[in-house]
């Protein structure tokens, strides 16, 4: 039989009670004797009641509420496993942030898919994942989740994280449906305080916002989740523009749109509906498949339809979009197939090596004073300081999926590992939060003749990720403290002090950044942060890690993003009447794309052709690379253009194509980087995209620091 004609055949014989099952997506809890449904029992799966459920972890649970779906329930329709998987499952790869740094879909997709790979063999068939909200204010904690300030960055990474998880086909067993998450504008909270209502002009959703969302349909994403929040007056949860005109006629997406979590209920609260009748009435017209958590499509719809406020067919053309997901899954053929093989054991060694090659290279060196990094082969004795230098359950950062707290490599072992003949020694000073300053005598104690200290600080993995808005973007407890004592003690004694920082977002700490010798931005960066960690340290491999935010000096700078539009006073430094802060600089401590390497680069010779382009034609830029270092390292370079002069005004620099190479000493290579002409197009006064003749600037560098950008210039002719 046919999908259509078994879909069409089951919805003729499905009661309401069974439709909105389908349209149910309940949590799993743990009770003494093992996991539960919260606040309802496994009778909801022999009636067909819950037909979605998330965080249940292990094939054999998911096996067991699969069986009673799929044996006793009437119609026999296959339960739909979710969980939030963002980067990875059991083998945890770097946060998001970090691993958008890396500037290489392949790898983005790499990780995706040995993730798809260890969820699904333990019988998982959907993500909430990937999270592409475009993040320019560091004070929000699930900036950490996503690709960072540049909707560029957000769009590459769409398309290659939905590719790694659904993998060819989303049949298979070893994939799972991904979920383009929030969709639109959650970053963009007011004052970066979480859940808060914002305000967004519809040129900037339609310029920073939504390209992400648009990469991740064209790749074929399974779902979409709505973000929570009020956007101008309408929760997204109820915004019908967006859900049904934007994401589904514009930009033709046909799958599953799944609330977030008890986001339906939450539209009373936001004050546009009364009663939960009314809210799940709201929702369903807004175009919201599966309402998770809530309940409000079970208890609320079946009034809603006797008031007329919803009709049939709206029910069964979302009913009809979830059990497409199921069979498209393959569930209906095999609703065991996902669990039933447990990985090979080499799956999870490869998946460790992937984890290690992806997290040193997530690594941003900051800063590296007096070539204090490399640390070299064989330093006789370090001291590794700090709450975050053993502390393996914070190395898995927000979102840890089915990691438990112990296996992540901490920095105090990767070191230890990586230099058997140094005696490595460790205190940890202070704790990550509280104010206890009792253990900072024995960490001063370790610098003394030590050839190097490294000092791990930063926030705890709780303080991003969701619910984790941040005032204060500074070190938590009393790190300060125990930083500016070591940092005194090490330098009286002529010994050098490597900062690395661990965070979800940047955090605004310039005098540490200022008095330490070198700083490595180390986000979170999985189950082997530590061996990836002392890879860096140690020179086995060079940094190469780039910042996908701006990161600020003050937090009075945020929001902060390189991607600006100009002022018409533009910042003079004679000039008080320009756009300036009268106590601050324009500028960031670290621009997009900042990021050290042991090699030294220079680039020359940028060459722009076509000199004029049409919208169907090819530019590429190219660019001599040299490493004039002494050490072999990875080079990324960015373009960006700017339209000086258009109907509307046009950002200072637009991402629009990323490149790597990889240099021995004294290498030199040409770098291409091609951007298709219509990339070129932006929304027109009337907000619909155009491609304007004129002259465009091509600029070309390591990062969005303008004065060190190569520049060309080119043509765009309509004709
Ligand atoms: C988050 C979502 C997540 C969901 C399910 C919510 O609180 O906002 O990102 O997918 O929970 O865990």
């Amino acid at each position: 039989m046919g999908a259509e004609v078994k879909i069409d055949a089951l919805l003729e014989n499905m009661t309401l009670a069974e439709k909105l099952g389908q349209l149910t997506m309940t949590a799993a809890g743990h009770a003494v004797t093992g996991p539960v449904i919260a606040g309802d029992s496994v009778e909801a799966l022999r009636t067909g009641t819950v037909g979605n459920v998330l965080n249940l972890i292990g094939a054999d649970h998911v096996h067991s509420w699969q069986r009673l779906a799929v044996e006793e329930s009437r119609l026999r329709i296959p339960v739909l496993f979710a969980l939030d998987i963002l980067h990875g499952y059991r083998t945890l790869f770097p946060i998001p942030l970090a691993e958008a740094g890396l500037f290489d879909p392949a790898m983005w997709m790499a990780t995706a898919r040995a993730t798809a790979a260890e969820a699904a063999a333990d019988g998982i068939a959907l993500t909430f994942a990937p999270m592409l909200d475009v993040a320019r204010d560091p004070r929000w904690g699930r900036a950490a989740e996503g690709p960072g300030e540049d909707p560029w960055v957000g769009r590459c990474m769409a398309a290659a994280k939905v590719r790694g998880f659904q993998g060819g086909s989303l049949a298979r067993t070893d994939t799972l449906a991904a979920t383009a998450k929030h969709f639109v504008g959650y970053a963009a909270v007011t004052a970066g305080r979480e859940y808060a209502a914002l305000e967004l002009s519809e040129r900037t959703l339609r310029e920073v916002h939504l390209p992400p969302f648009a990469a991740a349909v064209e790749a074929g994403v399974a779902a979409v989740m709505p973000a929570f929040t009020d956007l101008a007056g309408l929760p997204l949860t109820a915004h019908r523009p967006l859900l049904r005109e934007t994401l589904r006629q514009r930009l033709g997406f046909d799958g599953v749109i799944v609330s977030d979590y008890n986001a339906v209920a939450e539209l009373l609260e936001h004050g546009i509906a009364a009663d939960e009748v009314e809210a799940a009435a709201l929702a369903l017209k807004a175009g919201i498949d599966i309402d998770m958590m809530a309940g409000a499509y079970r208890r609320g719809l079946p009034i809603a339809l006797q008031r007329g406020l919803v009709t049939m067919a709206e029910v069964d053309e979302s009913v009809r979009r979830v059990l497409r997901l199921k069979e498209r899954l393959g569930l209906f053929d095999d609703p065991f197939r996902r669990g039933s093989q447990s990985l090979p054991a080499s799956a999870s060694v490869e998946s460790r090596h992937l984890a290690r090659e992806v997290a040193a290279r997530s690594i941003v060196m900051l800063t590296n004073t007096r070539d204090t990094l490399p640390l070299g082969p064989s330093p006789k004795r370090l001291a590794v300081l700090g709450p975050l230098a053993d502390a393996s359950a914070e190395m898995r950062g927000p979102w840890w999926a089915a990691a438990p707290p112990e296996g992540h490599v901490t920095v105090f072992e990767g070191l230890r590992a990586a230099l058997p003949a140094t005696e490595v020694r460790h205190a940890p000073g202070v704790p990550i939060e509280d104010a206890d300053t009792s253990g900072i005598a024995q960490a001063l104690a370790l610098c003394d003749g030590a050839d190097a200290v490294v000092l791990c600080l930063g926030e705890a993995a709780v303080m991003c990720g969701e619910a984790a808005s941040r005032a204060h973007l500074d070190l938590p407890g009393a790190q300060r403290s125990l930083a500016e004592a070591v940092l005194e003690r090490a330098h009286a004694r002529g010994v050098r002090v490597i900062v690395v920082l661990f965070s979800g977002r940047p955090l605004v700490v310039p005098g540490l950044i200022a008095r330490a010798d070198a700083v490595l931005a180390a986000w979170f960066l999985g189950s082997e942060a530590g061996n990836a960690l002392a890879d860096v340290l140690t020179g086995r491999i060079s940094p190469s890690g780039r910042t996908t935010m701006t990161w600020p000096r003050a937090m009075g700078q945020i929001p902060i993003f390189y991607a600006e539009r100009p002022s018409g006073r533009p910042f003079a430094s004679d000039n008080r009447y320009t756009t300036r802060y009268i106590d601050e600089a324009n500028e960031p401590l670290f621009p997009f794309g900042h990021g050290l390497t042991y090699g030294t680069f220079a680039l020359s010779g940028l060459r722009v052709a076509p000199s004029v382009a049409r919208e169907g034609d090819i530019i590429e830029a190219h660019v001599e690379v040299r490493n004039e270092g002494r050490r072999r390292a990875r080079e990324t370079v960015f373009l960006f253009v700017r339209d000086k002069v258009a109907s509307v005004t046009r950002p200072l620099l637009e991402l629009r194509a990323f490149g790597s190479v990889t240099l021995d000493p004294g290498e030199q290579a040409t770098l291409t980087l091609a951007v298709p002409a219509h990339e070129l197009r932006f929304p027109g006064p009337k907000l619909e995209p155009i491609f304007e003749p004129g002259e465009i600037e091509v600029l070309v560098g390591p990062g969005a620091d303008r004065k060190r950008l190569l520049a060309a210039t080119l043509r765009l002719d309509a004709g």
